[in-house]
């Protein structure tokens, strides 16, 4: 399996597609271990998804779930950490058990003992079979800043000023109340997924996908590791693919394809 681009017509279209993947991987296997995002880029997938659960076609009540990353030093509860961020959008509206679905704690006193206990957790339980990944407008995938290391572990990172103020937003625009510090998933601990799904819209995200897909591999665009993963759905709305030199090949390409082949 190669890496393949989709491009959407509409952002509503990457909720529904990005749905279709994970229900492929359920279908295969119902107690598949799903990675997820926060941001804003998943939630039409787990808007699709909480429709599906409720029209009956799938269950995600066998999963197991990784967040990729946290806030450093949010008091428990914080309605901007991300695990309230994904009780919310996520949660609350699937049928997955809420105590399978495991995030990183960003108040833990030991932040290495932290980071090593996730990564033994996402051994223990198989490997991430899917893993959902946004991309931040420098490029990062999780938390990993320009200049992560490509084979790095789960860590605490210091945040880029850039991404800081582009999470504002979900904090009144209040840049103070952002958090310098997070923990997140390394790279390398995301290229262990078996399957990345890479999902973008909006004319912000066009230089990061670009830089993405078609730059060279480089940690100073964390995402750019996508080229060296075996199995890699990326889907974009037109915006976010409007950089792209390929587009035309891509659009080709997924209408030529044969049904029996999936995502
Ligand atoms: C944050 C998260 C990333 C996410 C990115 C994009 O920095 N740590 O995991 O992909 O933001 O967020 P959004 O989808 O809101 O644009």
């Amino acid at each position: 399996m190669p890496m393949e681009v989709i491009i959407t017509d509409t952002p509503e279209e990457i909720g529904q597609l990005g749905a279709d993947v994970v229900a492929q991987v359920l279908a295969s296997k119902p107690d598949a271990v799903i990675g997820l995002a926060t941001g804003s880029s998943p939630v039409g997938i787990y808007d699709d998804l909480a429709r599906r659960i409720r029209e009956g076609e799938l269950s995600l009540k066998e999963c197991t779930a990784f967040l990729l990353d946290e806030y450093v030093g949010l008091p428990e509860g914080h309605p901007e950490s991300y695990r309230s961020v994904i009780e919310r959008d996520f949660v609350s509206k699937v049928d997955i058990p809420n105590d399978k679905v495991h995030s990183l704690n960003g108040r833990a006193a030991d932040i290495p003992a932290e980071c090593a206990a996730y990564e033994q957790a996402m051994q223990d339980a198989g490997g991430v079979d899917l893993q959902i990944l946004g991309i931040g407008t420098d490029g990062h995938i999780a938390f990993n800043e320009p200049g992560s290391s490509l084979t790095s572990r789960t860590r605490i990172k210091t945040l880029l000023p850039q991404t800081r103020r582009d999470n504002a937003r979900f904090f009144g625009d209040d840049l103070d109340a952002v958090p310098q510090q997070c923990l997140t998933q390394g790279v390398g601990t995301v290229l262990e997924a078996r399957h990345l799904l890479l999902i973008a819209n909006g004319a912000g995200k066009a230089h990061a996908i670009r830089d993405a897909l078609e730059g060279p591999v480089t940690a100073m665009c964390t995402g750019s590791v996508v080229q060296l993963h075996p199995h890699v759905t990326v889907i974009v709305d037109e915006d976010a693919a409007s950089l792209l030199r390929l587009t035309d090949y891509y659009r080709e390409a997924w209408a030529a394809k044969p049904s029996w082949q999936g995502f």
